[in-house]
């Protein structure tokens, strides 16, 4: 198993950990879950590791909390032996009665949609759904986009994105039909006037994210450079969701993932502002936008809370309580607090301003 393919599932994994029991676990547990595999593998690397689908049951049976809901599992796959192979692993498996698992044989573009009509005219309206969309190369991906899965709240994907892959093959003529859906139109062929590599692959990167968020409330862009290839490769998973819950949830789980030596993470939405995920944060630079978004003006804490998760890597429930506690100490803002509030707070209604330039150290 490769590496990126291992912080794949990392994040996989911890953002399970945390959706699991937001939607189906305490007083607003929902009744059922759906967790879609749209490329789901044979469930077992070579080397005896877990693939995603079993990683995705895992998060359902060995979660701490207890979860309410049933779950329903549905692993596309069009490979016969591989689905085979995920049988057996899913059947070696012992299932609690409210988690239903089915394997569907078949191509993502034909299953996907089918699967969303059914599950729409069972329930009567969709479950929340989490769907994993991890295809080899990018054809499949349009599919994906032309769901309304994106367009439902509480409806979530993480979407492997290909970008080397495009960028490499984007030239030969076969794959226009596939970028012509993928983008929706043709404006993906300014990547091929770029003048080198890197340049055509943000392109199409940037191309694909404004595609997206064409159809999606909150969109973030995931970077893993591994480390045998910093230089080299790049890979990146799309989280969508229609939730702020859910975006909060997910960026707990992004500076979770532990970098390996030399395994490079980061958040990579705003082409001027990638932001790598270590275990320190780098906290100035969450200063450094909050200055660059609301300059010497008056601004409230709930504003630079929707700023920090909406328009950030950083985190609005970990990140910017502390940073602005710092920036106050340094007198790099000045803040009013309603009556009777503690200095240090940054209670409801509280309000601030830059006072001057603060360059992060
Ligand atoms: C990258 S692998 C998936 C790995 C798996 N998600 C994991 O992390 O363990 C892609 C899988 O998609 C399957 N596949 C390729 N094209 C497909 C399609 N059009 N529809 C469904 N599955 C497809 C391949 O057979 C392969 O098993």
């Amino acid at each position: 198993m490769t590496r990126p393919t291992q912080a794949k599932h990392t994040i996989l994994r911890k953002y399970l950990d945390a959706w699991l029991p937001i939607l189906g676990a305490g007083r607003h547990a929902h009744e059922h879950v759906v967790l879609i595999d749209g490329f789901a593998g044979p469930g077992r690397y070579s080397g005896g590791e877990p693939g995603s689908p079993l990683i995705m049951i895992k998060a359902y049976l060995d979660h701490s909390a207890t979860l309410d809901a049933a779950a329903h599992f549905f692993f596309i796959e069009e490979h016969g032996e591989r689905c085979e192979h995920l049988r057996r692993e899913v059947a070696a498996l012992t299932l609690p009665s409210k988690v239903e698992v089915e394997i569907l044989e078949g191509s993502f573009v034909d299953e996907f949609p089918v699967l969303i009509e059914r599950l729409r005219t069972q329930f009567g309206q969709l479950p929340p759904t989490f769907a994993f969309i991890d295809p080899f190369g990018a054809e499949e991906i349009p599919a994906a986009l032309s769901t309304p899965l994106l367009r439902i709240p509480r409806c979530e994907e993480l979407v492997y994105f290909p970008v080397g892959f495009l960028a490499r093959f984007a030239e030969g003529p076969e794959f226009k039909p596939i970028l012509d859906g993928l983008y929706g139109g043709q404006e993906w062929k300014k990547a091929l006037a770029a003048p080198d590599f890197e340049t055509k692959k943000r392109i199409l990167h940037d191309l694909f994210l404004a595609e997206l968020q064409r159809h999606v409330p909150c969109v973030r862009s995931f970077e893993i450079t591994p480390a045998a290839e910093v230089g080299g490769n790049t890979y990146y998973l799309f989280f969508c969701t229609g939730s702020k819950m859910g975006l909060r949830r997910m960026k707990d789980a992004m500076w979770q993932v532990d970098p390996e030596t030399g395994q490079a993470f980061r958040d990579s939405t705003l082409a001027d502002h990638p932001v790598l995920f270590e275990q320190e944060a780098d906290l100035g630079r969450l200063q450094d936008m909050l200055h660059e978004r609301f300059g010497a003006r008056w601004f409230t804490i709930e504003q630079a809370e929707q700023f920090t998760l909406l328009e950030t890597a950083f985190r609005d429930n970990g990140h910017l309580k502390p940073r602005l506690k710092t920036a106050e100490a340094a007198g790099a803002i000045e803040v009013r607090r309603p009556a009777g509030k503690r200095a240090g707070s940054f209670t409801p209604g509280t309000r601030m301003r830059f006072i001057w330039w603060h360059e992060s150290p």
